[in-house]
């Protein structure tokens, strides 16, 4: 058969069913940038494409972080000793602290500035086997800096091997010059910065902040509404502080994802099921806030809520620059399991994009791999620190 490159004595973890889909001494041949054969090493068909030879090394699909403010200025790590000596993460925002401080030094950057910036964290992740990054706006809070964030994030695209998904958040944060006007604002996004965002083809998804010290549910259904009138699909950061109704507010409006959910209502979990909307877990945040609540894991598996995992990569929240840490603190934080913790970086992170094309390892997929020095799956779980990433393979090509 006629392939583009071959990878042999690798033990693969699929991702095809719940339980890893391990095939053992396995091969797969790229074409195309596609995987177009996979199974056990013994049924490889002849071929006179190259071969590498993986030395008993485990490859997974290609890891995806589903949720990143990878873009921004500056940094929050005053805050940090801020909260360290006691004040909140709700204190400092109402204060002009917060997301409006990483505002500021975003709207102070050149698209250039801001993607040197990303460039150290943006490495970080791939070294660890990343090869689709969703990255979010939402420190412009003004339509021209919104649209450098994500013109700065198509610009990470392209200067590295990876995917990049985008999502305009402009509903993040009620921006100063629009204190006390928060209907217009959001007006604002929906009439003006959407329509740009969609017009010129910078986002992928529409997000929004749905909380107490944000946006109002309704205020929410509206950026909704604005992002159905551009054909965009979209996503919501929901019942992070506050159960706020956020979970049934994006199934309502058939959201990939849900993500944070950390006071979320059985309810709402049970209509994201249905809707097919993904939860995503962001257990750094968790970390870093010291949230005592945790997301409702068990209504989730109970419901057949499809969960993804993520970084969160932000200033503020979750300054966090490894996806494996985050697998080991799905589990040991949200005591997910090692399939499910696995799943919601591959599978269903894709999910959570929408992305039907990668996540698993099967004919007709992307050729987009991860290559691990491990001895079983668990260990990328297992360890807390280090990386046993050996290589990576984006669109069939060695990254
Ligand atoms: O996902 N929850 C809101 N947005 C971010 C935090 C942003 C920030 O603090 O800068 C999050 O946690
Ligand atoms: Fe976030």
């Amino acid at each position: 058969m006629s392939f583009d490159h071959v990878w042999v004595n690798a033990n693969l973890a699929t991702m095809r069913d719940d339980t890893l889909g391990v095939i053992e001494d396995g091969a797969i041949a790229a074409k195309d940038g596609r995987i177009a054969w996979i199974g056990p090493r013994a049924g490889l068909p002849s071929h006179a494409a190259p071969v590498t030879d993986c030395a008993g090394a485990w490859i997974l699909p290609g890891l995806i972080d589903c949720h990143t403010h990878l873009v921004f200025g500056g940094n929050r790590s005053a805050e940090f000793e801020q909260r360290l000596a006691g004040a909140s993460y709700e204190e400092i925002a109402r204060a002009g602290g917060g997301i409006l401080s990483t505002m500021r030094a975003t709207r102070a950057a050149t698209e250039a500035q801001l993607v040197q910036a990303a460039l150290p964290r943006l490495d970080a992740l791939l070294r660890e086997g990343v090869t689709t990054i969703e990255v979010k706006s939402g420190y412009g809070l003004e339509m021209e800096a919104e649209l450098r964030q994500l013109r700065a994030a198509r610009a990470l695209g392209a200067q590295r091997a990876v995917s990049v998904v985008t999502s305009l958040l402009a509903a993040h944060a009620v921006p100063p010059e629009y204190k006390g006007r928060q209907g217009e604002y959001v007006q604002h996004v929906g009439e003006e910065i959407i329509p740009r965002a969609a017009a010129e083809g910078l986002a992928d998804a529409i997000d929004a902040f749905c909380e107490n010290i944000a946006f109002t549910p309704e205020e929410t259904a509206r950026v909704f509404a604005a992002a159905r009138q551009h054909g965009l699909p979209v996503k919501l950061h929901a019942d992070q502080i506050t159960d706020s109704g956020g979970a049934a507010l994006a199934a309502a409006h058939q959201a990939l994802s849900a993500d944070h959910l950390e006071r979320s209502n059985a309810a709402g979990i049970a209509a994201m099921a249905a809707a097919g909307t993904v939860a995503v877990l962001l257990p750094g945040a968790t970390l870093i806030l010291r949230e005592t609540h945790f997301p409702p894991i068990a209504a989730m598996r109970e419901h057949g809520c499809r969960m993804a995992l993520s970084t969160d990569m932000n200033p503020g929240s979750s300054p966090a620059l490894s996806l494996l840490l985050m697998l080991n603190l799905g589990c040991t934080l949200f005591r997910l399991t090692v399939p499910e913790a696995l799943l919601g970086v591959t599978r269903h992170a894709a999910a959570a994009l929408g992305l039907k094309d990668r996540g698993m390892l099967a004919e007709g997929m992307r050729c987009d791999l991860a290559l691990y020095c491990i001895e079983r799956p668990a260990e990328l779980c297992y360890w807390l620190g280090g990386n046993p990433c050996i290589g990576r393979v984006v669109g069939g090509i060695r990254a």
